[in-house]
């Protein structure tokens, strides 16, 4: 029985020798020492032995399993050191790395402009409210007093999803969004893409307009050249001239166009002005008792004054830009120039 507990102690010192890992030291403890090990099975044969040797392989058992699981647990102490060392080894960090700043992502330069236009109308208490792309040709057309004859209804100049679905051509729908959803007074902006079946050098697809519009009792023509007045002032320099030039649009009336003296020339004549000094920014007007009918608001009572710029207009007139396209086309020369 003795040659049969040291051939053990032997086999089991062996393979806590050549484990390599503390899996298949569990594995050897199991084996050896475990519920069906070996120094188990020697154990239940003691029933069988004489009275004078139970004692002492009794004793030698024992002495034979604190010792195999002492070293059982040295083994496996030493075999997690050794794997810990080898993960802090190679899942090192490197403090001392530098990230390369050239590879953060920056604002688009549009989004950039749009902010700040935004920016520049939101200390005045207005609330940007976005509306759908996809828009009703009611909301796009029939709401806004635009007639069905009107050339902006034109197939060639308007994506048309269905006859009565269409990709918005304008942010002007969101002012009669607007007027539905509110009671007055209102000072809304509405950012956001808009479409049309256009394609050049100053004409792009997919662009962005600003639409503004404020609705209250006792609004005249004066208080929106004041309001844009100051927000081209902000926009552009403190010493930019605004002029304001009779138009025609179908949703306002009176309406206006306002121009800015150019920033580049300064008002003397180039390029960018074409020679006249002054440069159109956007469109505007007090909107039409006709439109505020159509959104349920008493025409009697209020009235109102609305915008709409385009915002790629405004980075090009601002950067000097001569071709809407470099906004699409995502070249990094292009759009570095504008993350200083
Ligand atoms: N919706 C017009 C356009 O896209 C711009 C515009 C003009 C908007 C006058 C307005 C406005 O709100 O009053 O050309």
């Amino acid at each position: 029985m003795k040659d049969r507990i040291d051939g053990l102690i032997a086999r089991c010192r062996g393979e806590i020798a050549t484990c390599t890992c503390v899996q298949s030291l569990t594995e050897c403890k199991v084996k050896f020492l475990g519920k069906n090990g070996e120094l188990t099975a020697i154990l239940r044969g003691m029933k069988d032995l004489s009275p004078e040797d139970k004692p002492i392989i009794g004793s030698l058992v024992n002495k034979a399993r604190d010792e195999l699981a002492n070293e059982l647990t040295i083994a496996e102490q030493s075999l997690k050191q050794a794997e810990l060392n080898s993960k802090l080894n190679n899942e090192k960090v490197d403090i001392t790395w530098v990230k390369n700043t050239d590879k953060s992502g920056t604002l688009h330069p549009l989004t950039k402009i749009q902010n700040l236009i935004i920016d520049s109308f939101v200390p005045m208490g207005f609330e940007v409210l976005e509306g759908p792309e996809i828009e009703t040709e009611y909301y796009n057309f029939e709401a806004l007093n635009v007639p069905a004859d009107h050339p902006a209804r034109d197939m060639q100049d308007t994506f048309y999803i269905t006859q009565n679905i269409l990709l918005r051509t304008h942010t002007s729908p969101n002012q009669v969004r607007t007027m539905e959803a509110k009671k007055p007074p209102i000072k809304m902006l509405c950012p956001g893409r808009t479409y049309r079946a256009d394609y050049d050098a100053s004409h792009s697809p997919v662009f962005h307009q600003i639409e503004g519009l404020v609705i209250d009792e006792n609004l005249t023509l004066c208080d929106l050249m004041g309001t844009l007045e100051c927000v081209a002032r902000k926009l552009f320099s403190a010493d930019t001239k605004v002029r304001f030039r009779p138009s025609y649009f179908p949703f306002t009336e009176p309406s206006v166009e306002v121009d800015v003296s150019c920033c580049k020339c300064g008002g003397v004549g180039c390029s960018v002005c074409k020679g006249t000094g002054w440069v159109e920014i956007l469109g505007a007007g007090m909107v039409h008792p006709y439109v505020l009918e159509n959104c349920g608001i008493d025409s009697n009572k209020y009235t109102g004054f609305a915008f709409g710029l385009g915002v790629e207009r405004m980075a090009m007139i601002k950067y000097g830009i001569t071709d809407i396209r470099l906004f699409f086309e995502n070249d990094k020369r292009f759009l570095k120039q504008f993350n200083k």
